[in-house]
């Protein structure tokens, strides 16, 4: 049965789901918004109460703004709601994860095996390596079903993980070591990227040296490329875990105890450790992926996000596993060996739910409607999207090409802060409307502030987060005062640094960032971090970074540069740079190009005028330019892009 759309405007086109879809959802009562409205902490409560808890809480919340404490109390572990709470149901022996490499090869976990293999894990972490509760360890994997089994073995002892995306650079990995104060790494030989190995051993290898505190180093065996171990500190996660039958018991933590540190780029050079908690993450996230998925144990749930980022946290983790789900997990490139690879895995393992990000559909939407067509996609019935706003035209495309009409589409706007989705159309409930992400969630209270902090009754402004959530940040990690200054400053209530609409029906679009923060293809880039790594390199002597708009992958990051005394711009000085940069914190952060100038638009006092760049860059008006110590200087640079006309110039990825 298709979907209904209403097509009121060309701004304005209403799609709701089948009455078939509705009929089969779990939440389709449309009372549940008033419910939660209604009493806010009465409806959470109901909420964490789907979980298993060794002990009750004794108070919903306690909240000394800007911290909450949540289900106080309470003592409850996440792996024990992710894993034995199934055991004794028909769920014990279905498939929890189903993982394909990308290779092709496919391993499949039961519930059942996977608790084995995480019990006996946390064993081995507890009598081998002496972690015990409140330890952090820093996970550092390819997308392998072990990185889900290391995620697990943590929390079921306590240990606070702090998972580092393979992606990032032996420097961003020492970083993250050194501010959590981590005794142990688990990591792989290697993993796959299209086809070629990415040798994350070799890059432990060199953090290490700079990590004399890591006591320890697991080494899973995966692309079985040639590694050195060093003894008395590396072992192989296959012998250590041979050695082990002994099954650790999930251990009863407070609900305000960490679960874990997830780093994340803002405004300054260096990344935030957001801490979360138990209790109140795992309530949210096995509600939210219940009702915004419709998520069931008979689903395959596809999350394409890596384990690296907060969606593969809680809706490839967490969340999934709790709800009893299938987990799809596929280590590698969409384009690998060929274009089609989602669509082959979603047509091998009668994928369900599909997760992905608009950088991905914008990709598929350019190599062609004849991929996906190739096969039976008949499997699917929910397709979800995030990291970034999704432009009508690409939302539109998934929702007929990939859904062909028949699955509905949620847009999911959330952060690594807020833990779970807040905003998003509820398939059965609210009606999808393309390039909307949607209402709050029940049980989250979001506005869209004027700078006055004033609410915008319809219009723009800026998003805010009004009422205490249970998945919300409870900090950064080491750094309190910096949490209160980042997200509790501007406004009386927690502000995420996205600019929004809102409309007179309560739909909220979100327009991205009005932070010095970047969103490159659904990753969060600090353009402090970048700038920082560009005057590191020999020759640079000042750096200003911007995003610009970019086809596939949202925005870009273009560079300006200001080189030392003596040195001369080239295009293999602009490569180098580029090269250190992706050194320095990762592929990701990579400059699309480098313009290179005597002097960069400042203000009397001596800042450089972002804004002023920003516009120059976008090919946008200037705006006020009264302020601009040296105008001469956006003529060379507008004639300098227009130079460098062909942004794409050296390929980056
Ligand atoms: C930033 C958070 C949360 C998972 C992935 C990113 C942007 C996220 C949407 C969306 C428009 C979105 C925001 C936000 N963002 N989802 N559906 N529509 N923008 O997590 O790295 O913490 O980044 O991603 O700008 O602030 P993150």
């Amino acid at each position: 049965m298709k979907n209904t759309i209403e097509t009121l405007s060309n701004e304005k086109r209403i799609i709701s789901a089948s009455d078939e879809f509705k009929a089969n959802a779990t939440h389709s009562d449309p009372e549940i918004y008033k419910l939660a409205a209604a009493d806010r902490l009465g409806f959470w409560e109901a909420q964490a109460s789907q979980l298993h808890w060794f002990s009750p809480w004794t108070s919903v919340l306690e909240w000394e703004r800007p911290f909450a404490k949540w289900f106080v109390g309470g003592t409850i572990n996440a792996s024990y709601n992710c894993l034995d709470v199934h055991l004794d149901t028909d769920r014990r022996d279905k498939a929890a994860v189903v993982w394909e490499g990308e290779l092709g090869d496919v391993r499949t976990f039961t519930y059942a095996e996977l608790h084995h293999e995480v019990a006996r894990f946390s064993t081995v972490l507890t009598t081998r390596y002496g972690i015990q509760k409140g330890d952090r360890v820093t996970i550092y994997m390819p997308l392998i079903p072990e990185s889900v089994v290391a995620i697990l073995a943590c929390a079921r002892i306590g240990a606070i993980h702090s998972v580092v995306f393979g992606g990032f650079s032996a420097q961003s990995l020492i970083d993250r070591i050194h501010d959590s104060g981590s005794r142990l790494v688990i990591t792989a030989d290697g993993g796959y990227r299209r086809g070629k190995v990415v040798p994350l051993k070799s890059i432990v290898d060199e953090a290490m040296e700079k990590c004399p505190a890591i006591e320890a180093v697991v080494v899973v065996r995966h692309v079985r490329n040639e590694i050195k171990m060093q003894p008395g500190r590396d072992d192989e996660y296959q012998s250590v875990m041979a050695d082990t039958t002994d099954l650790q018991e999930a251990v009863p933590m407070d609900s305000e105890d960490p679960l874990f540190i997830l780093y994340t780029s803002g405004t300054t050079g260096k990344p935030k450790g957001i801490v979360h908690t138990t209790g109140g993450y795992m309530a949210h996230a096995k509600y939210s992926a219940q009702l915004v998925f419709d998520l069931k144990p008979s689903d395959v749930y596809w999350c394409t996000a890596d384990v690296g980022w907060i969606t593969g946290h809680t809706y490839l983790v967490y969340g999934p596993l709790a709800n009893g789900a299938t987990v799809m997990m596929y280590e590698g490139s969409p384009d690998y060996p060929d274009k089609d690879r989602f669509w082959e895995v979603i047509e091998r393992h009668k994928v369900t739910i599909l997760y992905t990000a608009p950088t991905a559909i914008r990709a598929f939407m350019k190599w062609g409607n004849h991929l996906p067509e190739k096969h039976d996609l008949s499997s699917l019935r929910l397709l979800g999207s995030v990291g970034e706003p999704i432009n009508p035209e690409a939302w539109m495309w998934y929702y007929t090409v990939i859904g062909k009409g028949r699955c509905p589409v949620v847009d999911t706007w959330w952060q690594t802060e807020t833990g779970g989705i807040m905003i998003s159309t509820l398939p059965a409930l609210s009606p999808m409307r393309p390039g909307y992400t949607g209402l709050p969630l029940p049980g989250i209270d979001v506005q869209v502030l004027h700078e006055s902090g004033k609410p915008v009754e319809i219009g723009g402004g800026l998003l805010s987060i009004m009422s205490p959530w249970p998945s919300m940040a409870r900090g950064i990690w080491g750094d309190n005062d910096r949490f209160k200054s980042v997200y509790w400053d501007t406004f009386d209530t927690y502000f995420a640094g996205d600019g929004a609409t809102v409309d007179d029906d309560g739909y909220i679009m979100v327009l991205g960032r009005v932070d010095d923060v970047l969103n490159v293809a659904g990753h969060r880039i600090g353009t402090m971090e970048v700038e920082s790594a560009l005057v590191e390199f020999d020759g640079v002597a000042e750096a200003a970074v911007v995003g610009i708009a970019d086809e596939l992958k949202g925005q870009a990051i273009l560079a300006f540069v200001i080189l030392k005394e003596g040195v001369t711009p080239s295009d293999e000085f602009e490569r180098a740079a580029i090269d250190w940069v992706s050194k320095a914190i990762g592929a990701i952060a990579k400059p699309k190009r480098i313009i290179f100038t005597p002097d960069l638009p400042k203000t009397r006092s001596g800042k450089i005028m972002r804004r002023l760049l920003k516009s120059v860059a976008n090919g946008q008006p200037l705006g006020d330019v009264t302020t601009l110590a040296n105008p001469e200087v956006v003529g060379f640079l507008e004639q300098q892009l227009s130079i460098k006309v062909d942004l794409s110039y050296p390929p980056t990825n």
